[in-house]
């Protein structure tokens, strides 16, 4: 099998997750053109790759660069310009969900994907981590008889809400998705994936309750940086410090004191009691699938850690686990109890493997090899339009109809 030729549009944390597995898996992937607006991501680019690099998708794409594939990894709203542009050109995507962050803008992609003839991939990489693979294939075996109800949560953790949808490049659905596409479109897609059925109604109830002007503690400053309450959770130098990935969305440089300079006075030096966010803090959605099959889902904002949750109901058996502790439990009806071993070794990295396993089946298909998990534009929008209807009906407070 040959390596694959993998362009980058957008060289943020995703992009550069993708580049960094090209090169530690050189016999897989080789990087032939990083784009990014951002002079100091170019700089890193030239450096670590060593590929032409460019700061506009407009000058990648005339250059003429040699791919087989381009991974779009831009903003949730930059993704129909610029995976169109691509397909344009000739050139297969690889776009990071969502896949647009409006209906509109996910059947842009789909008529351009179909007028170009050419593939797309979203990359829902809960798929093809071994906890929900695991699922999966219990599910499939037939072990546990027919799938009666799933219910799933994503606790997104307390640290990681105020940096990505308080302070961060998601908190305000206007300007990007609302939460259940940009945070549980995975879980929407896993629920489609999992019951292996179509999803016809949607509803749904959440609000922003907590991270409001209305909840500020006597006191408190605007800025972090300048506030007196030094033992607040949410107090910025103290998250920064202590999840030091996250500042890598305002800090390229290394190093304790660079990252607390670049925070200062930035938008993730916010109080999270005074930002401009509007995405909820809690949701929950229920679902209807053919067969009479339901589903629901609890996101929330209030947990200590980061993890996602689920039960599977069957006729013969259920499933619990929770896939940051590798746990998972076959509890059959009038039977035992058995804990199901999860191959951690392939568990590593971002999203309990998933980037990982994304990357390799990539390139197993880019090789015409058969694949197991890799997610076309197809099956992906089924899970998008689940996303937009439930953000429908928690507005409207009805029960809404999936097209
Ligand atoms: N698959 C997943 O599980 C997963 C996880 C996190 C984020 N995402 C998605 O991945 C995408 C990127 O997220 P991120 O966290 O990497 O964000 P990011 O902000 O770190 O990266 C975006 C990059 O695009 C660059 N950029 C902006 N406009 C550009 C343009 N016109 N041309 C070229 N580059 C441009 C920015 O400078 C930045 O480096 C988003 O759509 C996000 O929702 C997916």
């Amino acid at each position: 099998m040959k390596a694959v030729r993998l362009a980058i549009l957008g060289f943020g944390q995703r992009g550069m997750i993708y580049a960094s597995y090209a090169k530690q898996h050189a016999e897989e992937f080789v990087v032939t053109a990083i784009t990014d607006t951002d002079p100091q991501k170019r700089e890193i680019a030239a450096r670590e790759y060593g590929c032409p690099v460019f700061d506009s998708y407009e000058k990648m794409l005339s250059f003429g660069v040699d791919a087989d594939i381009i991974a779009v990894a831009t903003q949730d709203g930059d993704h129909p310009e610029h995976a169109i542009a691509c397909m344009k050109k000739g050139y297969d995507v690889l776009l990071e969900k969502p896949i647009a962050n409006t209906l509109e803008g996910c059947s842009e992609i789909e008529k351009a994907a179909k007028k170009y003839g050419r593939k797309v991939i979203i990359c829902h990489v809960l798929r093809y981590t071994p906890f929900y693979g695991k699922i999966k294939e219990i599910i499939d075996s037939g072990r546990m008889g027919d799938i009666v109800t799933v219910s799933t949560s994503e606790n997104v953790g307390y640290y990681h809400q105020a940096h990505s949808f308080v302070r961060g490049p998601w908190r305000n659905s206007g300007s990007s998705s609302p939460m259940i596409l940009a945070k549980c479109c995975h879980d929407m897609d896993l629920l489609r994936w999992l019951i292996g059925e179509k999803c016809r109604k949607v509803a749904s109830f959440g609000s922003l309750m907590y991270f409001c002007k209305e909840n500020a503690p006597e006191g408190c400053a605007k800025f972090c940086s300048e506030c007196p309450l030094k033992d607040c959770i949410y107090n910025a130098q103290k998250i920064y410090k202590e999840y030091r990935w996250m500042a890598n969305y305002f800090c390229n440089e290394k190093g304790e004191e660079a990252m607390l300079k670049a925070l200062k006075g930035s938008q993730y030096d916010r109080c999270v009691f005074h930002s401009d966010n509007d995405v909820v803090d809690h949701q929950v959605s229920i679902f209807k699938f053919d067969k009479g099959i339901t589903a629901s889902h609890t996101m929330t904002a209030f947990s200590r850690t980061i993890y996602r949750g689920i039960k599977v109901h069957a006729t013969k058996a259920e499933l619990v686990g929770i896939m940051e502790d590798n746990f998972l439990e076959l509890r059959v009806l009038g039977g035992g109890t058995e804990v199901i071993p999860i191959d951690t070794a392939d568990a590593n990295g971002n999203h309990g493997g998933g980037d990982i396993g994304l990357m390799h089946e990539l390139y197993l298909e880019r090789n015409g090899m058969p694949v197991k998990n890799i997610t076309y534009l197809d099956v992906s929008i089924d899970s998008h339009k689940m996303a937009f209807a439930a953000e429908e009906a928690r507005v409207t407070e009805k029960t809404v109809d999936v097209l």
